[in-house]
């Protein structure tokens, strides 16, 4: 029998980001995760009785164990470099959870530090590795349906009234839509209309004085060969985009539209931020409602999406949906099915695999990612300044088909 070699992998930051990857984690077959560090006791203790691996209180105590390949950052956004950049000098590869970082400066020095240490250096999860829009990226590709000219991104969810840390509704540290939801749709987007973007012009939107972020935005995004995109998003949990995908939630698993109004609710009985913080705390790994490793995949799941795209094609429109790409042409509508994914968000670790152990260049790197974060510092400097934005970072994506 052949051996598969595991990728060992250490988490930094035992939080959400890392709760919603336990499925994957856990159930990946080519993945063992060995270490862990977080500044919450609790999280350590549970991280040690469900992986028995070691828990560690500084990024340097659990880097300093040489077994670990690559070290999955997902602690709060303006931590990202600092923990990258001392992962990547004690010799480990990183994957860092989007948004790679919260200024172009940051990006850029995780891009020096991981090549000045041979490593590599991935950014997700992100929607953009999800397989139906990889499949109308390959669709779009294959010449079949002329080229890309309007790509249409809607996403309207609860995000504002979910439980959150003070600075994660701050955005001088980062927080509002624009940078952890910007940074999916924005990775679809570059991704399905070539990567290159020109310009962005955009305004934000900030509607509840009662929850003052940045919470909302539109953006228009013209391409280098004339291509644009029209993203919209809104984090208000009113009108839910969920309702265009037959009432699938972002992570693929059924939703029930009785429960309208849920997310408001929960959070009305929360007097003040510390008090939220706690309750966001509470909810996290090894809280008092904490979650625990999974030993099974979850069930009725599709794949995982962001909201509505629609690529209009010079011959047909391409939509990516939960279960396939369904293509809108003259004389027809043609639906291509994907197969339920048996291990959800296995693509982001088949990735960061095919990197660290076989060696192949993978689409979500940092010159990828940071392009990205370009355009999501643009929709703040254009809704701030009123002006159209010109870019300098942007890449095209790699071939990966
Ligand atoms: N891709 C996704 O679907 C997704 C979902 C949620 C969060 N995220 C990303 O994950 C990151 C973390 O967000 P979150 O919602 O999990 O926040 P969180 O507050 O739930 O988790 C952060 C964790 O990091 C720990 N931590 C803080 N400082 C630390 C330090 N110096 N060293 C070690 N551990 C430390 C905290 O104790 C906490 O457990 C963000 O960048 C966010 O964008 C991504």
């Amino acid at each position: 029998m052949v051996m598969t070699e595991k990728l060992k992998l250490g988490i930094a930051g035992l939080g959400r980001g890392f709760t919603v990857m336990l499925p994957t984690l856990s159930l990946h077959p080519k993945l063992d995760v060995i270490a862990a560090v977080d500044t919450r006791p609790e999280a350590r203790v549970q991280f040690e009785t469900d992986f028995g691996g070691a828990a560690y209180d500084t990024i340097e105590a659990m880097c300093s164990d040489a077994d670990i390949d690559a070290v999955y950052v997902t602690t709060p956004h303006q931590l990202h470099a600092e923990h990258t950049v001392i992962a990547a000098k004690m010799g480990k590869h990183i994957l860092v959870e989007k948004p790679m970082a919260i200024t172009l400066e940051d990006c850029t020095r995780m891009i020096d530090a991981t090549n000045a240490a041979g490593v590599y250096l991935l950014v997700g999860h992100s929607h953009s590795y999800d397989i139906p829009i990889l499949e109308a990226h390959r669709l779009i590709a294959s010449g079949d349906y002329g080229s890309p000219r309007l790509i249409t991104g809607l996403n309207f969810t609860d995000f504002v009234y979910r439980p959150r840390r003070a600075e994660e509704l701050d955005p001088s540290q980062g927080g509002g839509v624009v940078f952890s939801q910007g940074a999916h749709q924005i990775d679809i987007a570059r991704l399905l209309g070539g990567g290159m973007v020109k310009t962005v012009y955009a305004t934000t939107g900030d509607y509840d004085r009662n929850r003052p972020t940045q919470g909302a935005y539109t953006a228009f995004l013209k391409f280098a060969d004339g291509t644009v995109a029209n993203l919209t998003y809104s984090g208000y949990a009113r009108f839910d985009t969920d309702e265009f995908t037959n009432w699938r939630t972002e992570s693929g698993a059924a939703k029930d539209p009785k429960n309208y109004g849920s997310a408001r609710r929960a959070l009305a009985s929360v007097k003040d931020p510390t008090a939220e913080a706690i309750l966001k705390a509470s909810r996290a790994y090894g809280g008092s409602e904490g979650t625990v490793k999974p030993d099974e995949a979850p069930r009725d799941r599709h794949h995982e999406h962001f909201g509505l795209f629609l690529v209009s094609c010079t011959g047909a429109d391409i939509r990516p949906l939960p279960n396939g790409v369904q293509i809108y042409a003259d004389d027809r509508v043609d639906f291509h099915p994907l197969p339920a994914p048996r291990i959800p968000r296995a693509e982001v670790i088949d990735e960061l695999y095919a990197a660290v152990i076989e060696g192949k260049t993978p689409l979500h790197d940092g010159q990828w990612a940071r392009a990205t974060l370009e355009v999501c510092s643009a929709i703040i400097k254009s809704a701030n300044g009123g002006h159209e934005i010109p870019l300098n970072y942007q890449v095209s994506p790699k071939d990966i088909l």
